[in-house]
């Protein structure tokens, strides 16, 4: 009997026929956009593989009822939507998609600082209502050049961001929780900084490091009052990676001068506080949101489940 396999979102039924054609497919129907948590805890026993979304909860509750499950492989880097530890102990693997997310990503984060800083979604904005006034001395931005970035979370995609950075003639800050090798230091010409030193020096803070209980709320009021006042922040990582409240009070007040948001502490909603903010720029976490990127998310999900199956390579996130 071949291996079953539920694929929770409807995209890319023509990948998943080829790569996974050794296997049994169940996706939601055609003009179904999605399966919820709901419409899988029932059927959620039969299969042998879960190709979940990063916002598909893959708790304890479902992966009690999944009685044959061997792989959880997820659309996403980011894997905080799945009970790593749990999924662990039930002996099932959790795999990601690091490779195709990274440079997108990364393409985000820079589009959200170069925006924010100077001004190009708020001069669009203004130009389009009327209300922008013409003038050498108005609409003045920030130049990125000499400015420090300090990258929270130094992995591929912070890397992918250095990258880009050090063209705009930034220099590069950074805090991990492994300090790099002297090569990498040297090649992205990054200071490593304790965070207290990073987010008190930084001209634009970036998170980039994976949704943690370490990394929950890294900033908070507190981190935001160490900030510079003239200070922008970069978030392409996970909503609650900043204390949300936090940032509109300091957005507000001018404790920070600005924020280019693509994800929220909502989810997939923006509060109306943040929308009401003219110092933000926000985009609905379209980090990976590219063709190419969203096609090779989903031969990179499906060939870590084949190859899960076969014994070649998968990008699996625990170890047993
Ligand atoms: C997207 O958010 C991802 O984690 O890849």
């Amino acid at each position: 009997m071949k291996p079953r396999v539920l694929i929770t979102y409807n995209i890319y039924r023509d990948v998943y026929k080829e790569v996974l054609k050794d296997f049994d497919i169940t996706m939601p129907a055609e003009g179904m956009e999605t399966f919820t948590y709901e419409d899988v805890l029932p059927v959620v026993d039969s299969f042998d593989a879960i190709l979940s979304m990063w916002n598909f909860p893959i708790d304890k509750q479902l992966l009690d009822a999944a009685k044959r499950l061997k792989i959880v492989s997820n659309y996403a880097v980011g894997y905080d939507n799945i009970d790593v530890v749990y999924a662990t102990r039930c002996g099932v693997a959790v795999a990601n998609t690091p490779d195709p997310v990274t440079e997108p990503t990364a393409d985000i984060a820079m589009g959200l600082m170069l925006s924010l800083m100077r001004r190009i979604v708020d001069c669009d904005n203004m130009l389009r209502a009327k209300k922008l006034k013409w003038g050498i001395m108005n609409n003045l931005g920030t130049s990125l050049s000499g400015k420090q970035l300090g990258i929270i979370g130094m992995g591929r995609i912070g890397k992918a961001v250095a990258r880009r950075a050090l063209a705009c003639g930034m220099n590069i800050a950074y805090h991990n929780r492994n300090r790099l090798g002297a090569t990498d230091e040297k090649l992205y010409g990054a200071k490593y900084m304790a965070l207290d030193e990073l987010i008190a020096t930084s001209d634009v803070v970036s998170l980039n490091a994976p949704l943690t209980s370490e990394t929950y709320h890294i900033i908070d009021a507190e981190r935001l009052a160490q900030m510079k006042r003239d200070a922008f922040l970069i978030n392409t990582a996970r909503g609650p990676l900043v204390d949300e409240k936090a940032l509109i009070e300091a957005l507000k007040n001018g404790t920070i001068k600005g924020a280019g948001l693509d994800v929220f502490e909502t989810g997939d909603s923006v509060c109306d506080e943040l929308l009401a903010l003219p110092n933000t720029v926000l985009v609905p976490h379209i980090g990976t949101q590219t063709v190419e990127a969203r096609r090779e998310m989903a031969e990179f999900a499906a060939t870590n489940i084949v190859n899960f199956f076969n014994g070649g390579k998968v990008a699996q996130v625990n170890k047993f």
